[in-house]
């Protein structure tokens, strides 16, 4: 018989109710709501009582019913991530560590050389990479026309003018400008994005980045030019390296060099990276022409200087024996994530 502590007593059930999983809620609902259920019985039996009772009983079965629903629905909230999802957080988990990217190792390396020159007592340069045939040209004693311009094949921007604009195809470009601006003496370096007109291969892109650097003062010889990167060469490649010089040509130096250095790989004893040779050529240089010193109002009978420049891809793939220049633009994070471990610069 229907009564009101059987009532209060499955009260207090209800709102102690536990479940471990979203099933064992479906069967509590079932067991109390369902249509065969305890509490719809106990409605069923409530039709048919005598109206006293139904006065006394009718508002506890109800509240009862309800308590019922919002129990299951509690618990059905409660457990609803794990039914999704399998167990519940542990709250007590270290977190996620966030993934950090890697410096580019065309970056590290520029890096370093600015680090090793900056020692040394050179500025740091910057000039746009949109110049003007004067400043990439013109002001290198190139001449309108003169062959040697082919060795640079360019990307120009605006032509039919007297100064038509370009890419420029080396940074010194940015020297020009130093010496057009800066007091003498003159220490820079110029680390920049250079462009040229070459197809595409392992060896060789339109895109590379290069330092170039400029030292003009009172008495500047050729073997400051040699000491300098005797020097540099040790501190980029170790303290064993040794350069030798290999005479060459360029418009704005007299005279020029090519500079190798010794395979840090084989140690001269022969490999594939230097051919076999115990040598990796690694820079350009020379004594800054009279002419070009002139061009940028520098008085050429008082002051001297040397300048030289280098590619940073080219030595990155000596550092790392990269064998193909084009893993260097495009970003692969395969390629990249290898230098996640190289020095933070
Ligand atoms: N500007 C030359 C180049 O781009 C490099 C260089 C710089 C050579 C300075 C000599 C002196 O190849």
């Amino acid at each position: 018989m229907i009564n009101k502590e059987d009532i209060a007593r499955m009260l207090g059930e209800i709102r102690e109710l536990q479940c471990k999983s979203a099933k064992e809620v479906e069967e509590a609902r079932v067991r109390l709501l369902g249509r065969k259920g305890v509490i719809t019985a106990l409605f069923e039996e409530f039709r048919s009582v005598a109206p006293e009772v139904k006065r006394e009983l009718g508002r506890p079965l109800n509240e009862l019913k309800q308590a019922a629903q919002a129990r299951i629905e509690e618990l059905k909230a409660g457990l609803g991530e794990e039914s999704a999802a399998g167990p519940r957080e542990d709250l007590t988990m270290p977190g996620d560590n966030f993934e950090l990217g890697s410096r580019h190792p065309v970056s590290i390396v520029r890096q370093e050389i600015v680090d090793i020159f900056r020692k040394f007592g050179y500025d740091v340069a910057e000039g746009p990479e949109v110049e003007d045939d004067y400043h990439v040209f013109e002001a290198l004693n190139f001449p309108p026309n003169h062959p040697a311009r082919d060795m640079q094949d360019t990307f120009f921007v605006s032509t039919g003018h007297p100064n038509p604009l370009l890419l420029r195809t080396h940074t010194s470009s940015v020297q020009v400008r130093a010496m057009e601006s800066m007091k003498l003496p003159i220490r820079v370096i110029c680390p920049g994005r250079v462009f040229r007109n070459e197809a595409i291969s392992a060896r060789a892109h339109c895109i590379f980045h290069q330092v170039e650097g400029l030292y003009v003062d009172e008495n500047v010889t050729f073997a400051d030019l040699k000491q300098a990167i005797l020097l540099f060469a040790r501190e980029m490649f170790g303290p064993e390296t040794q350069i030798r010089m290999r005479p060459s040509y360029f418009p704005f130096t007299e005279p020029s060099a090519e500079v190798d250095v010794s395979c840090n790989i084989c140690h001269g004893k022969g490999c594939n990276i230097c051919k076999g040779t115990g040598w990796l050529e690694i820079l350009g240089c020379g004594m800054v022409d009279p002419n070009v010193l002139e061009a940028s109002g520098i008085d050429s009978r008082k002051y001297s200087g040397f300048a030289f420049g280098m590619g940073l891809e080219r030595i990155a793939m000596l550092k790392w024996r990269v064998n193909d220049l084009r893993h260097y633009f495009e970003n692969d994070m395969r390629f990249l994530q290898e230098f996640a471990a190289a020095p933070e610069v």
